[in-house]
């Protein structure tokens, strides 16, 4: 029997891409999306060959008699407080009442688990949230990636082709770096919503990179030599970041404020992934550090 899942977030980056994998795997996918969402990106979703659900999200009967039936609920929403955790208490709650026996939370991010408090307010909330997930009778797993990939690419501190540098905080330049390309996760997340007996917490890297070897890599990518630099130390980092949330209240109402940014690279710098999980499924394959590069920088 086909297995039912049902995504939430589908219209997004990476729920579109997780919708294709489960597909591609031959699952009956349900996006259940909100009756605001543009009709364009549920005609594309509906193409590849998902069943779209137009459900108000606040009717927590309507969203159980949707799951009813399915064997997994995974949420790849993004979005503050009322969607990490206000929204996705209220699928949780709609899951347990249909029966749905799992649940994969939109954490998609760096393993918190063993970061301080207060240090990242995204991580925060998907703290908060998976304390009430875990005092419920469902079986949940969180997929932790990492950052993606796909940053490197957008002239960051860590990688900047504008400034041809390339930056790291205090003595870390050989500090590994989580990366995962969104594809990646996106198929990895596939095999986990259809695995029954998937742990509760997966570290995943498409490639584990310090800011030395993404060096390495841009050199053999480019033949050019970026100027590899040590930014501030990480106690100067974290009082910036600090002091530009403090500077700019407006941000508590903006997904990735700049100091959320800051917040980001300097989890990345602070905790890294030790226990991957990349072999468990053996059909995967991972892209790698110089392939990724090369494909946007020549
Ligand atoms: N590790 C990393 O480096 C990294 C980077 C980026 C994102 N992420 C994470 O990856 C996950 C997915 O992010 P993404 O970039 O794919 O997101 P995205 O492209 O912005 O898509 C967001 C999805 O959430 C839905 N959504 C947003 N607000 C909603 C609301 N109030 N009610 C109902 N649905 C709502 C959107 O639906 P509509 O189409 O209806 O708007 C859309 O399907 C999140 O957990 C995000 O934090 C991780």
């Amino acid at each position: 029997m086909q297995k039912k899942i049902i995504v939430f977030g589908a219209t997004g980056n990476l729920g579109n891409r997780i919708t294709r994998e489960l597909r591609q795997r031959g699952a009956t996918v349900e996006a259940i999306v909100r009756p605001t969402t543009d009709p364009e990106k549920t005609k594309t979703l509906q193409q590849s060959g998902a069943v779209i659900q137009e459900v108000d999200l606040n009717d927590v009967n309507a969203l159980a008699q949707t799951m009813v039936g399915s064997h997994c609920v995974v949420s790849a929403l993004a979005g503050l407080g009322e969607v990490i955790i206000d929204l996705q208490k209220k699928i949780l709650e709609a899951a347990l009442q249909a029966g749905v026996p799992r649940f994969i939370p939109s954490d998609f991010c760096t393993d918190y688990t063993d970061l301080v408090p207060g240090e990242n307010r995204n991580f925060d909330l998907r703290r908060e949230f998976r304390a009430h997930l875990d005092g419920m009778p469902i079986q949940a797993s969180s997929v932790f990636n990492g950052a993606f990939a796909d940053i490197l690419q957008y002239n960051t501190p860590i990688l900047n082709q504008k400034d041809k540098s390339i930056g790291y905080w205090g003595d870390k330049a050989d500090w590994k770096l989580d990366f995962t390309t969104m594809d990646d996760t996106a198929a990895f997340t596939a095999e986990v919503a259809l695995d029954d007996q998937s742990p509760r917490d997966l570290q995943i890297a498409s490639f584990q990179v310090s800011p030395r070897d993404l060096w390495q890599d841009v050199k053999v990518a480019t033949d050019q030599e970026f100027r590899l630099q040590s930014l501030a130390s990480l106690e100067d980092f974290a009082a910036f970041i600090k002091k530009q949330r403090a500077d700019y209240p407006a941000g508590e109402g903006e997904l990735y404020a700049k100091w959320q940014q800051g917040q980001y690279m300097y989890s990345m710098f602070t905790t890294h992934h030790t226990q991957l999980a990349n072999e468990r499924y053996p059909n995967l394959t991972w892209t790698n550090s110089l392939d990724f590069i090369q494909s946007f920088l020549r």
